[in-house]
């Protein structure tokens, strides 16, 4: 598949999806935001990935929205939203891990698109925040949700009412990013980090993955319940068996996804 305004290369079963517009730090347009619905499709897809990195060209991760864009009609900007929301959310339940190397500026959607990853880590420049309100406008690819749910309301209603932003210090303080790397480490970092992901059973990760989101909105005994059938799927697995045999026989697990 082509594109071109990310790329996506994959080495060592990790897809790494690279925003590329450095000359506008990234900033999402509507084509960079298709471009990335199928990139991250095609990861989900392909049988050679195991795991994704997203990161941004240059010295941003992704400095928003596209600005110049966002002059539209109440129902036109409503229908981008949406478009992006779908997008973001395919990164959020991808049954294959999905780390957000946090290169630079990550404002606006760059932040949102950050928070749908499962987990975010950031070079000691990464800088955080949900601008919006300078612009007269909410954010509108899931920031109102999806940061008071990794930051606490409190924390989440402070960067969206001020619209400051952070460094990855406090970003890491506050429970937004999982780790801070010097700059030339970041990647290596994200991929060490996939690859002890990925030594795992695929079926396990993505049990993992799907529990956590599906269960988060749900009340605890319904998401118990769903715990519990994902764990009695898994059970009847052939990694499950290949994990608890390779376990008491003191060797290396060789899991199969199946
Ligand atoms: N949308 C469109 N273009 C953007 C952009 C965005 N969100 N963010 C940066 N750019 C463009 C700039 O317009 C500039 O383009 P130009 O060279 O053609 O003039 C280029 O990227 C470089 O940005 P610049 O502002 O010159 O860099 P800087 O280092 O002085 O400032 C930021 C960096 C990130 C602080 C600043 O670009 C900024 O505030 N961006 C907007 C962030 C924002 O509000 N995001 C939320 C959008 S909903």
């Amino acid at each position: 598949m082509s594109y071109e305004l990310i790329t996506l290369d994959v080495a060592d079963r990790i897809a790494t999806i690279t925003v590329n517009r450095p000359d506008k730090l990234n900033a999402l347009n509507s084509g960079t935001i298709a471009e990335l619905g199928r990139a991250i499709d095609e990861a989900r897809e392909r049988d050679d990935v195991g795991g994704v990195i997203l990161t941004g060209a240059g010295r941003a991760f992704i400095a928003g929205a596209d600005i110049s864009g966002l002059a539209k009609s109440s129902v036109e900007a409503k229908a981008l939203a949406q478009r992006g929301q779908v997008v973001f959310r395919k990164f959020e339940t991808s049954p294959k891990p999905t780390i957000a190397a946090v290169n630079g500026f990550a404002l606006g959607g760059g932040c949102e698109l950050a928070m749908a990853c499962h987990l975010r880590l950031a070079s000691e420049h990464a800088k955080f925040g949900q601008p919006e309100v300078k612009l007269g406008l909410v954010p509108g690819y899931g920031g109102t949700q999806r940061l008071p749910r990794l930051v606490g309301k409190g924390r989440a209603l402070q960067l969206l009412l001020t619209g400051e932003i952070i460094d990855a210090a406090e970003a890491f303080r506050i429970g937004l990013v999982n780790r801070v790397h010097p700059a030339g480490e970041l990647i290596g970092a994200a991929r060490t980090m996939l690859a002890t992901m990925m030594a795992n059973a695929p079926l396990a990760l993505a049990g993992c993955i799907e529990a956590v989101n599906r269960g988060y909105d749900l009340p605890l005994e319904e998401a118990n319940a769903l715990e519990a059938t994902m764990f009695g799927v898994l059970a009847g697995s052939e990694d499950m068996r290949e994990g608890t045999e390779a376990f008491l026989a003191k060797r290396a697990p060789q899991f199969t996804g199946r």
